[in-house]
Protein backbone atom coordinates (compact mmCIF):
# COMPACT_ATOMS: atom_id res chain seq x y z
CA UNK A 1 0.00 0.00 0.00
CA UNK A 2 1.41 3.44 -0.81
CA UNK A 3 2.19 5.51 1.73
CA UNK A 4 -0.25 7.32 3.36
CA UNK A 5 0.03 11.49 3.00
CA UNK A 6 -0.86 13.32 5.75
CA UNK A 7 -1.40 17.34 5.46
CA UNK A 8 0.23 18.94 8.33
CA UNK A 9 -1.26 22.45 8.52
CA UNK A 10 1.02 24.88 9.98
CA UNK A 11 3.61 21.96 9.56
CA UNK A 12 6.57 24.50 9.37
CA UNK A 13 6.11 26.20 12.23
CA UNK A 14 7.30 25.14 16.30
CA UNK A 15 4.90 21.66 17.31
CA UNK A 16 3.98 21.29 13.26
CA UNK A 17 7.23 20.78 12.00
CA UNK A 18 8.38 18.22 14.72
CA UNK A 19 5.35 16.77 14.13
CA UNK A 20 6.39 16.19 10.16
CA UNK A 21 9.63 14.61 11.79
CA UNK A 22 7.78 12.04 13.57
CA UNK A 23 5.18 11.60 11.04
CA UNK A 24 8.02 10.57 8.38
CA UNK A 25 10.09 8.16 11.26
CA UNK A 26 7.20 6.65 11.71
CA UNK A 27 6.92 5.92 7.63
CA UNK A 28 4.21 8.17 6.58
CA UNK A 29 4.51 10.77 4.19
CA UNK A 30 3.92 14.15 5.35
CA UNK A 31 3.29 17.46 3.46
CA UNK A 32 3.14 21.05 5.17
CA UNK A 33 0.76 23.44 4.11
CA UNK A 34 1.42 26.78 5.44
CA UNK A 35 1.18 30.57 5.03
CA UNK A 36 4.80 30.97 6.67
CA UNK A 37 2.94 34.24 9.11
CA UNK A 38 4.44 32.90 11.57
CA UNK A 39 7.73 30.78 10.86
CA UNK A 40 10.47 30.74 8.00
CA UNK A 41 12.02 28.70 5.01
CA UNK A 42 14.60 27.73 6.57
CA UNK A 43 12.65 25.26 8.82
CA UNK A 44 11.66 23.56 5.39
CA UNK A 45 15.80 23.35 5.19
CA UNK A 46 16.02 21.78 8.52
CA UNK A 47 13.73 19.75 7.78
CA UNK A 48 15.56 18.44 4.53
CA UNK A 49 18.32 17.59 6.31
CA UNK A 50 17.29 15.63 8.93
CA UNK A 51 14.98 13.64 7.11
CA UNK A 52 17.01 13.22 3.76
CA UNK A 53 14.45 14.45 1.20
CA UNK A 54 12.39 17.59 0.39
CA UNK A 55 9.35 17.78 1.75
CA UNK A 56 6.57 18.86 -0.13
CA UNK A 57 5.42 21.75 0.48
CA UNK A 58 2.30 24.24 -0.05
CA UNK A 59 2.18 28.44 0.51
CA UNK A 60 -1.14 28.83 1.05
CA UNK A 61 -3.38 29.78 3.71
CA UNK A 62 -6.26 27.40 4.94
CA UNK A 63 -9.14 29.85 5.02
CA UNK A 64 -7.87 29.69 0.93
CA UNK A 65 -10.75 26.60 0.49
CA UNK A 66 -9.63 26.36 -3.27
CA UNK A 67 -5.86 26.28 -2.59
CA UNK A 68 -6.65 23.81 0.19
CA UNK A 69 -9.06 21.55 -1.88
CA UNK A 70 -6.10 21.81 -4.93
CA UNK A 71 -3.21 20.70 -2.58
CA UNK A 72 -5.57 17.49 -0.62
CA UNK A 73 -6.73 16.00 -3.96
CA UNK A 74 -3.07 16.29 -5.63
CA UNK A 75 -1.11 14.80 -2.86
CA UNK A 76 -3.99 11.84 -2.53
CA UNK A 77 -4.29 13.13 1.90
CA UNK A 78 -5.45 10.27 3.80
CA UNK A 79 -5.71 12.05 6.97
CA UNK A 80 -4.96 16.09 8.63
CA UNK A 81 -2.95 17.40 11.30
CA UNK A 82 -4.27 21.14 11.97
CA UNK A 83 -2.12 23.10 13.82
CA UNK A 84 -2.46 26.38 11.50
CA UNK A 85 -3.84 29.21 14.02
CA UNK A 86 -2.62 32.18 15.68
CA UNK A 87 -1.74 31.34 19.00
CA UNK A 88 -0.37 34.39 21.06
CA UNK A 89 -2.40 34.98 23.63
CA UNK A 90 -1.82 38.68 24.95
CA UNK A 91 -2.09 39.47 20.99
CA UNK A 92 -5.41 37.94 20.53
CA UNK A 93 -6.69 40.05 23.69
CA UNK A 94 -5.53 42.72 21.42
CA UNK A 95 -7.04 42.02 18.15
CA UNK A 96 -9.88 39.19 18.87
CA UNK A 97 -11.55 39.26 14.84
CA UNK A 98 -8.38 38.71 13.62
CA UNK A 99 -8.34 35.94 16.04
CA UNK A 100 -11.80 34.55 16.06
CA UNK A 101 -11.51 35.06 11.89
CA UNK A 102 -8.53 33.15 11.06
CA UNK A 103 -8.98 30.71 13.77
CA UNK A 104 -12.32 29.48 13.33
CA UNK A 105 -11.87 30.29 9.14
CA UNK A 106 -9.21 28.29 8.73
CA UNK A 107 -11.28 25.17 10.92
CA UNK A 108 -14.04 25.44 9.57
CA UNK A 109 -12.61 25.56 6.07
CA UNK A 110 -10.50 22.56 6.52
CA UNK A 111 -13.69 20.40 7.75
CA UNK A 112 -15.42 21.35 4.49
CA UNK A 113 -12.87 20.85 2.30
CA UNK A 114 -12.56 16.85 3.90
CA UNK A 115 -16.12 16.22 3.78
CA UNK A 116 -16.03 17.34 0.46
CA UNK A 117 -13.05 15.08 -0.69
CA UNK A 118 -13.80 12.18 1.92
CA UNK A 119 -10.73 12.71 3.78
CA UNK A 120 -11.94 11.01 7.41
CA UNK A 121 -9.17 11.78 9.65
CA UNK A 122 -8.32 14.93 11.85
CA UNK A 123 -6.06 15.61 14.59
CA UNK A 124 -6.87 19.13 16.05
CA UNK A 125 -4.47 20.96 17.77
CA UNK A 126 -5.69 22.02 21.22
CA UNK A 127 -4.60 23.68 24.42
CA UNK A 128 -4.79 23.10 28.43
CA UNK A 129 -5.79 26.78 28.33
CA UNK A 130 -9.38 25.40 28.29
CA UNK A 131 -8.80 24.27 31.10
CA UNK A 132 -8.16 28.01 32.83
CA UNK A 133 -7.30 27.95 36.90
CA UNK A 134 -8.39 24.17 37.33
CA UNK A 135 -10.34 23.64 40.97
CA UNK A 136 -8.26 20.25 40.71
CA UNK A 137 -4.47 18.67 39.87
CA UNK A 138 -3.60 17.29 37.38
CA UNK A 139 -6.47 18.22 35.42
CA UNK A 140 -7.74 15.29 33.51
CA UNK A 141 -10.21 15.02 29.78
CA UNK A 142 -13.49 15.68 32.62
CA UNK A 143 -12.22 18.43 34.37
CA UNK A 144 -14.27 21.20 33.90
CA UNK A 145 -13.47 23.55 30.69
CA UNK A 146 -14.30 26.48 32.18
CA UNK A 147 -14.93 30.03 30.24
CA UNK A 148 -11.86 31.02 28.58
CA UNK A 149 -9.63 34.23 30.01
CA UNK A 150 -8.60 35.07 26.38
CA UNK A 151 -10.02 34.79 23.05
CA UNK A 152 -7.37 32.22 21.39
CA UNK A 153 -8.36 29.94 24.54
CA UNK A 154 -11.57 30.76 23.36
CA UNK A 155 -10.96 29.87 19.52
CA UNK A 156 -9.56 26.29 20.99
CA UNK A 157 -12.71 25.88 22.99
CA UNK A 158 -14.84 26.70 20.06
CA UNK A 159 -13.03 24.60 17.48
CA UNK A 160 -13.25 21.85 20.16
CA UNK A 161 -17.13 22.58 20.22
CA UNK A 162 -17.60 22.56 16.12
CA UNK A 163 -15.68 19.22 15.79
CA UNK A 164 -17.58 17.54 18.15
CA UNK A 165 -20.85 18.63 16.87
CA UNK A 166 -20.27 18.07 13.40
CA UNK A 167 -19.24 14.11 14.37
CA UNK A 168 -22.29 14.17 16.33
CA UNK A 169 -24.36 15.25 13.57
CA UNK A 170 -22.81 11.65 11.75
CA UNK A 171 -20.33 13.06 9.37
CA UNK A 172 -17.74 10.85 8.22
CA UNK A 173 -15.60 12.65 10.45
CA UNK A 174 -12.85 10.48 12.81
CA UNK A 175 -11.53 13.89 14.99
CA UNK A 176 -9.01 13.53 18.26
CA UNK A 177 -8.55 16.75 19.74
CA UNK A 178 -5.17 17.24 21.63
CA UNK A 179 -4.88 19.22 24.55
CA UNK A 180 -1.37 20.80 24.62
CA UNK A 181 0.43 21.88 27.90
CA UNK A 182 3.62 23.73 27.59
CA UNK A 183 5.84 22.66 24.84
CA UNK A 184 9.24 23.34 25.19
CA UNK A 185 12.76 22.16 23.69
CA UNK A 186 13.99 21.46 19.60
CA UNK A 187 15.10 18.37 17.66
CA UNK A 188 18.42 17.19 19.38
CA UNK A 189 20.09 17.74 15.88
CA UNK A 190 19.65 21.56 16.29
CA UNK A 191 18.04 21.53 12.52
CA UNK A 192 14.46 22.96 13.61
CA UNK A 193 13.07 24.81 16.73
CA UNK A 194 11.42 27.42 18.46
CA UNK A 195 11.64 30.86 16.54
CA UNK A 196 9.88 33.10 18.52
CA UNK A 197 9.54 36.67 16.44
CA UNK A 198 9.91 39.26 18.57
CA UNK A 199 10.33 39.38 22.32
CA UNK A 200 9.49 35.83 23.83
CA UNK A 201 6.72 35.60 25.83
CA UNK A 202 7.45 32.00 26.55
CA UNK A 203 9.73 31.23 29.36
CA UNK A 204 11.94 29.04 27.84
CA UNK A 205 12.80 31.02 24.88
CA UNK A 206 13.21 33.98 27.11
CA UNK A 207 15.50 31.52 29.17
CA UNK A 208 17.79 30.64 26.49
CA UNK A 209 17.83 34.08 24.88
CA UNK A 210 19.08 35.42 28.20
CA UNK A 211 21.80 32.68 28.89
CA UNK A 212 22.63 33.53 24.85
CA UNK A 213 22.93 37.19 26.01
CA UNK A 214 20.14 38.91 23.96
CA UNK A 215 18.56 39.82 27.60
CA UNK A 216 19.72 41.05 30.17
CA UNK A 217 17.77 38.79 33.27
CA UNK A 218 14.97 36.74 33.02
CA UNK A 219 11.99 38.19 35.20
CA UNK A 220 10.32 35.74 37.13
CA UNK A 221 6.76 36.95 36.63
CA UNK A 222 5.57 36.51 40.60
CA UNK A 223 6.96 34.45 43.40
CA UNK A 224 4.08 34.86 45.95
CA UNK A 225 1.59 32.06 44.61
CA UNK A 226 -0.11 29.69 46.69
CA UNK A 227 3.06 26.97 45.42
CA UNK A 228 5.57 25.35 47.30
CA UNK A 229 8.41 27.88 46.00
CA UNK A 230 5.73 30.64 45.38
CA UNK A 231 6.57 30.49 41.43
CA UNK A 232 3.80 29.67 39.05
CA UNK A 233 3.71 25.65 38.51
CA UNK A 234 3.22 24.01 34.45
CA UNK A 235 3.61 20.96 32.51
CA UNK A 236 6.65 21.23 30.36
CA UNK A 237 6.58 18.55 27.23
CA UNK A 238 9.68 18.21 24.98
CA UNK A 239 8.84 18.84 22.27
CA UNK A 240 9.29 15.52 20.16
CA UNK A 241 7.25 13.58 22.76
CA UNK A 242 4.57 16.20 21.92
CA UNK A 243 4.90 15.35 17.68
CA UNK A 244 5.26 11.84 18.74
CA UNK A 245 1.49 12.02 20.68
CA UNK A 246 0.05 12.87 17.08
CA UNK A 247 1.64 9.48 15.25
CA UNK A 248 -0.09 7.62 18.23
CA UNK A 249 -3.34 9.57 17.65
CA UNK A 250 -3.47 9.09 14.06
CA UNK A 251 -2.45 5.19 14.71
CA UNK A 252 -5.70 5.21 17.10
CA UNK A 253 -7.83 6.35 14.34
CA UNK A 254 -6.84 4.13 12.06
CA UNK A 255 -7.47 1.12 14.29
CA UNK A 256 -11.21 2.30 13.99
CA UNK A 257 -11.19 0.29 11.08
CA UNK A 258 -14.52 1.22 9.37
CA UNK A 259 -16.15 2.97 11.81
CA UNK A 260 -16.87 5.98 10.09
CA UNK A 261 -17.55 8.70 12.59
CA UNK A 262 -15.64 9.36 16.02
CA UNK A 263 -14.53 12.00 18.34
CA UNK A 264 -12.53 11.96 21.28
CA UNK A 265 -9.93 14.49 23.41
CA UNK A 266 -6.78 13.70 24.99
CA UNK A 267 -4.53 15.86 27.39
CA UNK A 268 -0.32 15.52 26.12
CA UNK A 269 1.13 16.09 28.94
CA UNK A 270 4.13 14.81 31.10
CA UNK A 271 2.02 14.68 34.35
CA UNK A 272 4.56 16.08 36.14
CA UNK A 273 4.69 20.15 37.26
CA UNK A 274 7.43 22.34 37.65
CA UNK A 275 7.93 25.30 39.06
CA UNK A 276 9.67 28.51 37.15
CA UNK A 277 12.41 28.20 40.10
CA UNK A 278 12.43 24.61 38.99
CA UNK A 279 12.60 25.05 35.05
CA UNK A 280 15.69 27.96 36.16
CA UNK A 281 17.42 25.69 38.21
CA UNK A 282 17.04 22.93 35.73
CA UNK A 283 18.36 25.23 32.60
CA UNK A 284 21.78 26.13 35.01
CA UNK A 285 22.68 22.29 35.22
CA UNK A 286 21.48 21.39 31.21
CA UNK A 287 23.92 24.27 30.18
CA UNK A 288 25.97 24.73 33.03
CA UNK A 289 25.74 28.23 32.73
CA UNK A 290 24.12 30.24 35.85
CA UNK A 291 20.85 32.33 34.60
CA UNK A 292 20.99 36.03 35.52
CA UNK A 293 16.91 36.33 36.74
CA UNK A 294 15.14 38.63 39.15
CA UNK A 295 11.69 38.12 40.91
CA UNK A 296 8.95 40.73 39.29
CA UNK A 297 5.20 41.48 39.69
CA UNK A 298 2.71 38.98 38.81
CA UNK A 299 1.78 38.58 34.76
CA UNK A 300 -2.13 39.29 34.58
CA UNK A 301 -3.69 36.43 33.42
CA UNK A 302 -1.52 33.75 34.29
CA UNK A 303 -2.40 30.29 36.92
CA UNK A 304 -0.88 29.41 39.52
CA UNK A 305 -0.70 25.82 38.85
CA UNK A 306 -1.94 23.26 35.74
CA UNK A 307 -0.20 19.95 35.17
CA UNK A 308 -1.64 17.01 33.68
CA UNK A 309 -2.99 13.89 34.32
CA UNK A 310 -1.96 12.32 31.06
CA UNK A 311 -2.96 8.34 31.77
CA UNK A 312 -5.88 8.34 29.25
CA UNK A 313 -2.66 8.95 26.54
CA UNK A 314 -1.60 6.55 28.10
CA UNK A 315 -4.15 3.97 28.35
CA UNK A 316 -5.86 4.66 24.71
CA UNK A 317 -3.20 5.77 22.32
CA UNK A 318 -0.10 3.74 23.99
CA UNK A 319 1.54 7.39 24.64
CA UNK A 320 3.30 8.31 27.37
CA UNK A 321 5.80 11.19 27.20
CA UNK A 322 9.63 9.74 27.53
CA UNK A 323 11.72 12.77 27.22
CA UNK A 324 12.92 14.79 30.84
CA UNK A 325 12.80 18.32 31.19
CA UNK A 326 16.16 18.77 31.43
CA UNK A 327 16.98 17.12 28.13
CA UNK A 328 14.38 19.65 26.82
CA UNK A 329 16.08 22.78 27.78
CA UNK A 330 19.51 21.39 26.68
CA UNK A 331 17.65 20.69 23.33
CA UNK A 332 16.14 24.20 23.62
CA UNK A 333 19.94 25.45 24.55
CA UNK A 334 21.57 23.86 21.41
CA UNK A 335 19.24 25.00 19.40
CA UNK A 336 19.64 28.98 20.52
CA UNK A 337 23.25 28.79 20.02
CA UNK A 338 22.74 27.56 16.76
CA UNK A 339 20.23 30.47 15.75
CA UNK A 340 22.96 32.90 17.03
CA UNK A 341 25.56 31.25 15.01
CA UNK A 342 22.80 31.57 11.84
CA UNK A 343 22.19 35.43 12.15
CA UNK A 344 24.17 37.82 14.23
CA UNK A 345 22.14 39.06 17.21
CA UNK A 346 19.46 41.73 16.49
CA UNK A 347 17.79 42.58 19.96
CA UNK A 348 15.25 44.89 18.65
CA UNK A 349 14.02 41.84 15.99
CA UNK A 350 14.41 39.91 18.73
C1 LIG B 1 5.07 29.78 31.82
C2 LIG B 1 5.38 30.32 33.20
C3 LIG B 1 4.88 32.64 33.52
C4 LIG B 1 7.93 34.27 30.83
C5 LIG B 1 1.29 29.69 27.22
C6 LIG B 1 -0.06 29.96 26.67
C7 LIG B 1 -0.80 28.66 26.49
C8 LIG B 1 0.04 27.71 25.66
C9 LIG B 1 1.41 27.51 26.27
C10 LIG B 1 -0.74 27.83 23.41
C11 LIG B 1 4.30 31.25 33.72
C12 LIG B 1 6.37 32.38 33.67
C13 LIG B 1 7.12 33.38 31.53
C14 LIG B 1 8.83 35.12 31.55
C15 LIG B 1 8.09 34.14 33.61
N1 LIG B 1 0.14 28.19 24.34
N2 LIG B 1 7.21 33.33 32.89
N3 LIG B 1 8.87 35.01 32.91
O1 LIG B 1 1.51 31.07 29.99
O2 LIG B 1 1.80 28.67 30.83
O3 LIG B 1 1.14 29.08 28.47
O4 LIG B 1 2.02 28.82 26.38
O5 LIG B 1 -1.61 27.02 23.53
O6 LIG B 1 -2.02 28.95 25.83
O7 LIG B 1 -0.76 30.73 27.62
O8 LIG B 1 3.46 29.62 29.20
O9 LIG B 1 5.85 30.05 28.91
O10 LIG B 1 4.24 32.02 28.82
O11 LIG B 1 4.73 30.90 31.00
O12 LIG B 1 8.15 34.07 34.85
O13 LIG B 1 9.57 35.95 30.97
O14 LIG B 1 6.58 31.08 33.13
O15 LIG B 1 4.44 33.55 34.51
O16 LIG B 1 4.16 31.04 35.10
P1 LIG B 1 1.94 29.67 29.74
P2 LIG B 1 4.62 30.70 29.41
Amino acid sequence: MATPSILVTGGAGFIGSHTVVALAEAGYRPVVYDNFSNSQQSILEGLRQILGYEVPCYVADCTHRGALLEAMEREQVQGVIHFAAFKAVGESVQEPLRYYRNNLDALLTLVEVMLELGVHDLIFSSSCTVYGEPEQLPVTEHSPILPAISPYGNTKQIGEEILRDVVRAGKPLRIISLRYFNPIGAHPSALIGELPIGVPNNLVPYITQTAAGLRPELVVFGDDYPTPDGTCIRDYIHVMDLAEAHVAALRSLERLGALASHYDVFNIGTGEGASVLDVVRAFEEASGNALPYRIGPRRPGDVAAVYADATKARDQLGWTARRTLREALADAWRWEQRLQTLAPPNTESH
